[in-house]
């Protein structure tokens, strides 16, 4: 990380991760003559982002129906965001020569039950005038019984999206240090200084676009729940038919089991299988359970491949974007997408970087962390249940080696608060069921709000 005298950095603001939150954030910064420089501890094809199906659209399955439980005006702010996030994204991608597929979206019923569902997504659109429509018969070879489908949406090929944004980010002259991990984060008169793997940045602003921020920073990690789901690829029979108009959408369910859908190419995608963070004793039957379904609805040859990633909900189920703390901009975080970030994470870059040069959205406002209370929810009290649980089974100090032989014994108890990790076979990693920190067979920190690994046995 030497940049002056070996372990310091300064710099007017410092980002925090570099996935598409961090990257539009440095980039506008950048751009608005900010002196801006870039951490972030792991490769670009482990972020959230490089893992997500690329779904870029404002209708982002039942999200709309429970923003809109908050009032028109919150509603609005929430729409207006995504609009300007996906509008950004889209322009910029094109710009950079990146492939921008534009699809409908359609939000999906499989079952009579799942129709309220659909009624209350068709009038939060109506009420903030999204063309959104009704479709008896969706273009899809599984169960549906009627759908909402949002023209005019895109797909994109979301590690390449973040590899194109990232080298601009280089060509703009931002400062970028990859594999600096943040350890703390500390508030001085002056501004924020970070403690990091690599030595000390000292900014006077600083943008933990980290997903759940590193630490204990804030207490924001109380109001997210780490949620993880699946992705597969697969290719098509050689003489696969699929319904006329398929391949123009993409697709989620708006109940259960939720089943996320698009092409990419000649091969289909297919997500789903989701789970709180370190709750799923069979990992691999998640994955075995997307094969099942697969295979039972598509005419389909080959399995690719199969990953899973995770990103965070919140109690209010709205993103948090702006200042960590109530009234202090040292220090500032967009986290909460709920897995429809793509829109809102270019969103709050725009945000946040407007925020900093003084050109505010009009929409910001109402994203903010602290514009309204917390709203401690029945998961809320699950996880709390789940802290306790593991403080009393940390008190016999639980380690463990990994199944397969691969790792070393490690203690099982997760630095971050005390939760006691578990094995999750098909990531071959020990994953924490209190705030969903992330550790390999080795016991080194993946991700999550932990800033250490875990300790050997
Ligand atoms: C399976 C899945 C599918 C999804 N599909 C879609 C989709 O189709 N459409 C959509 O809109 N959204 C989707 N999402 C959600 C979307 O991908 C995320 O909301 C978005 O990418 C989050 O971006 P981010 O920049 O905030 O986080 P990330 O992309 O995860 O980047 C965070 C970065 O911070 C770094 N970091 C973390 N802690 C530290 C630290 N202490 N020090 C230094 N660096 C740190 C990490 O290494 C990482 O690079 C999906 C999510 C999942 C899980
Ligand atoms: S992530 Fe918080 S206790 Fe493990």
């Amino acid at each position: 990380m030497d940049e002056t005298d070996g372990t310091s950095l300064r710099a007017d603001v410092a980002v925090v991760g570099r996935g598409l939150t961090g990257t539009v954030t440095a980039l506008l910064l950048a751009e608005g003559g900010a002196d801006v420089v870039v951490v972030d501890a792991r490769p670009a094809s482990t972020t959230t982002t490089a893992r997500s199906t690329g779904k870029v659209s404002l209708l982002q399955g039942t999200r709309l129906a429970r923003v809109a439980r908050h009032g028109d005006e919150v509603l609005s702010s929430y729409v207006a965001a995504g609009s300007a996030g996906a509008g950004w994204l889209r322009g910029t991608l094109r710009d950079l020569g990146v492939p921008v597929e534009d699809r409908d979206d359609l939000t999906v019923a499989g079952t009579r039950g799942d129709l309220a569902s659909l009624d209350a997504v068709l009038e939060a659109c109506a009420r903030v005038r999204l063309g959104a429509e009704w479709e008896g018969d969706p273009p899809l070879p599984t169960p549906a019984v009627g759908a909402v489908r949002l023209r005019g949406q895109a797909q994109v090929q979301p590690r390449a999206a973040l590899s194109a944004l990232r080298t601009l980010l280089q060509e703009r002259g931002v400062r970028v240090h990859d594999g600096v991990r943040v350890r703390q984060v500390r508030r001085v008169p002056s501004g924020v200084v970070l403690r990091t793997t690599g030595g000390t940045v000292r900014a006077g602003r600083v943008v933990l676009a980290t997903g759940v921020p590193p630490g204990r920073y804030g207490g924001l990690f109380l109001r997210l729940e780490a949620q993880r789901s699946y992705l597969t690829v697969w290719e098509l029979a050689p003489d696969a038919a699929l319904p006329d108009g398929f391949g123009q959408t993409m697709s989620i369910t708006a109940g259960e089991p939720v089943r996320s859908l698009r092409t990419a190419g000649d091969l289909l995608v297919v997500g789903g299988e989701g789970h709180v963070v370190g709750r799923e004793p069979d990992t691999a039957g998640r994955v075995e359970a997307l094969d099942a379904w697969t295979r039972r609805h598509f005419p389909v040859a080959a399995r690719r491949r199969a990953w899973s990633a995770q990103d965070y909900a919140t109690d209010t189920d709205l993103p948090l974007i702006g200042p960590a703390l109530p009234g202090d901009d040292r220090v500032l975080v967009a986290t909460g997408y709920a897995k429809w970030g793509l829109a809102h994470a270019a969103a709050a870059g725009i945000a946040l970087s407007g925020r900093l040069l003084g050109e505010p959205a009009d929409w910001a406002p109402a994203l903010e962390p602290w514009a309204r209370p917390p709203r401690p929810r029945a998961s809320t009290a699950r996880t709390v249940g789940r802290q306790v649980a593991c403080w009393v089974r940390a008190a016999s100090r639980p380690s463990g080696t990994a199944p397969s032989g691969s790792g070393t014994p490690v203690s099982r108890v997760c630095p971050h608060l005390g939760g006691v990790v578990g094995w999750n076979e098909f990531e071959q990693s020990w994953d924490c069921p209190v705030h969903g920190s992330r550790f390999g067979a080795d016991g080194v920190l993946r991700e999550g709000p932990a800033t250490e690994d875990l300790a050997p046995a």
